[in-house]
């Protein structure tokens, strides 16, 4: 399947913002170790990061035409803001999981609500860089279940 990894913003400064909180892995690296794991898996992925909410939703829209199979997303500060991503995922309809490095709900009361979290197949955070490769992983299950 093909699978689509979306980064919000200020996820670009990764490695050197707030390091504390989101780690010194940069999205370079965290990108290009999905794309290795996909492909040995059999499964092609695609990594898109921007700071601009309505980029967002038309990789969104456009994943409904070029058969996108699976979604990642971490939608940064858009998570507790953006009804227009929400409303994009809702309207293609591809089984997403929401990712987080950080534990939104350990943090200011601002960041504990998600508009996207009620849609999503799955949530994973608090594991730092870590939470995109479970949450691969969880999605590779998904789109190969075992059959025995
Ligand atoms: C984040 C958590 C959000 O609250 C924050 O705005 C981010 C990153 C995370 O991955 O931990 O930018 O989505």
């Amino acid at each position: 399947a093909k699978l689509l990894v979306l980064h919000g913003p200020n996820l670009n400064l990764l490695g050197e913002r707030e390091p504390g909180i989101y780690g010194r892995t940069t999205l370079a690296q965290i990108d290009a170790r999905l794309a290795t794991r996909a492909s040995e898996a059999g499964h092609s992925l695609t990594s898109l990061q921007s700071n601009a909410e309505h980029v967002l939703v038309e990789r969104i829209q456009a994943a409904r035409q070029d058969g996108t199979g699976f979604l990642l997303i971490n939608p940064a500060a858009f998570t507790h803001t953006s009804v227009a991503i929400r409303d994009a995922l809702a309207a293609v309809q591809i089984p997403f999981i929401e990712v987080h490095l950080s534990n939104p709900h350990s943090r200011e009361p601002f960041r504990q609500h998600s508009y996207v979290s009620d849609l999503a197949r799955a949530v994973i955070c608090g594991f730092g860089a870590e939470s995109y490769f479970y949450a691969l992983e969880g999605a590779l299950r998904w789109l190969a279940p075992r059959t025995a």
